[in-house]
């Protein structure tokens, strides 16, 4: 245990020259002796310094050294503090001071035998050393234990991050599988159908007037599968910031007009109609791929969670800005979900029992929005249908994820 720890001695004596005596035996590297002639000095020192031990003498003139240290019994600062009295050898001796907290109370008889003086003064430093470098030691433990504590705590954090990444993993490799699936089951169902067809030599399946319907139904599996890998590769892009718009001169209202043409075989599906509201021309400087996609996962969702009635877009300049809107009238989104559903995988239970996805649409649509340094909004309330609000400045910069934060 270390104990270079300077140690505060207190002498007091009314004569000068017994200060002196006392202090010369005393003294040593690694203390200080503090001298004082009266009780009220010595007082005055106490309260500045603090002190491994008081050598008192008990015969003063006004306050002894008795009463001395019953001032310092009653102080929580001095009460610690060890007392050696100097007394008259026979006189006082008998005299028990009583109650001291620290019990560490010593008697020296004049005159003074300086060797007895020296190894008491000795013993009480040394402890005073001792307990000060063991405050010291535990002091130290204390900020160890708690930078332990805080490192257990940051373990424990990350390895919560870690468990929710790996459930995140691995529910986004079953969703994919299953979203993957289905397509693919549609398609390898159609083939098998077709084979049976041709073994039994059944060829008007394959006549003229039905082909045409046969490739949209094998296109429209495809295109599914299609979007979601586009959908799984642009949020991969997304995480890596590397996702970048090239803006060019677009006319809104006719790239709206071209979606919704599209999209008019899902809407049947759907039991929607898709109602369109649009100026004759919107132009704008846009990534017109990237804002066809956002049209697109709005028209889409809204036919989705739409509950087969009616869907209307409307497009408007407000003069700098052009304000799309998509409005349907179904499941509606709960107020506590209306922010998490703009993340990836994240989609209302709801949902969930009325359609199929991945939970990527919305989270790409607000990022492509905002590297238009545009803004989506919804409103909504659960029955009562959603209103999508997106505002796009006219003229957009090239930029790449890396400049946006959502
Ligand atoms: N118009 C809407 N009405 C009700 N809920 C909606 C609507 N649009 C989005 N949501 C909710 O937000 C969730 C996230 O939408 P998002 O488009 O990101 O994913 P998704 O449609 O589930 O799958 P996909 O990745 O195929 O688009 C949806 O699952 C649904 O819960
Ligand atoms: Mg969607």
């Amino acid at each position: 245990m270390p104990i270079d720890v300077e140690s505060n001695l207190l002498i007091v004596d009314d004569l000068p020259e017994n200060l002196l005596a006392l202090e010369a035996l005393i003294r040593g590297p690694g203390r200080a002796v503090y001298r004082a002639t009266s009780a009220e000095e010595a007082l005055a020192l106490l309260l500045d310094h603090e002190f491994a031990l008081a050598i008192l003498d008990v015969q003063m003139p006004g306050m002894n050294g008795f009463e001395l240290a019953e001032l310092m019994r009653g102080t929580e600062r001095t009460r610690h503090i060890p007392i050696i009295f100097v007394t008259a050898a026979g006189r006082d001796s008998n005299y028990a001071f009583q109650g001291y907290e620290s019990g560490a109370v010593d008697f020296l008889y004049k005159p003074l035998d300086p060797h007895a003086v020296t190894s008491k003064v000795n013993v009480f430093v040394d402890l005073h050393c001792h307990r000060k470098a063991l405050r010291h030691e535990m002091d130290a433990l204390a900020v160890a234990n708690r930078k332990q504590e805080e490192l257990v705590q940051q373990l424990r954090h990350t390895q919560r991050e870690l468990e929710r990444a790996v459930r995140m993993r691995d529910d986004f490799m079953s969703m994919v599988s299953h979203e993957l699936r289905t397509p693919l089951n549609t398609l390898y169902l159609e083939t098998q159908l077709r084979q049976v067809h041709v073994s039994k030599g059944n060829l008007e399946s394959f006549a003229a007037d039905r082909l045409p319907a046969m490739i949209e139904r094998d296109q429209r599996q495809i295109r599914n599968m299609v979007r979601l890998i586009d959908d799984m590769l642009d949020v991969t892009r997304m995480r890596r910031d590397a996702l970048s718009i090239q803006p060019k001169p677009v006319d809104l209202a006719a790239l709206a007009r071209a979606v919704v043409e599209g999209l008019k075989q899902q809407a049947e599906a759907a039991g929607s109609a898709i109602a369109l509201e649009a100026p004759r021309e919107l132009p704008g400087v846009w990534d017109e791929f990237r804002i066809e996609q956002v049209l697109t996962n709005l028209l889409t969702n809204a036919l989705r969670y739409g509950g087969g009635k009616p869907v209307e877009m409307v497009l408007r300049d407000l003069g700098g800005t052009a304000h799309i809107t998509v409005r349907d009238q179904g499941i509606g989104i709960a107020p506590e979900d209306q922010e998490r559903i703009f993340e990836q995988f994240e989609r209302t239970d709801d949902s969930r029992k009325h359609a199929p996805g991945l939970g990527l649409g919305l989270y790409i649509t607000r990022k492509i929005v905002c590297l238009h340094d545009g803004r989506i909004e919804v409103e909504s309330r659960p029955g009562e249908g959603s209103l999508f609000h997106v505002e796009l400045p006219l003229q957009a910069a090239t930029k790449t994820a890396t400049q946006v934060r959502t």
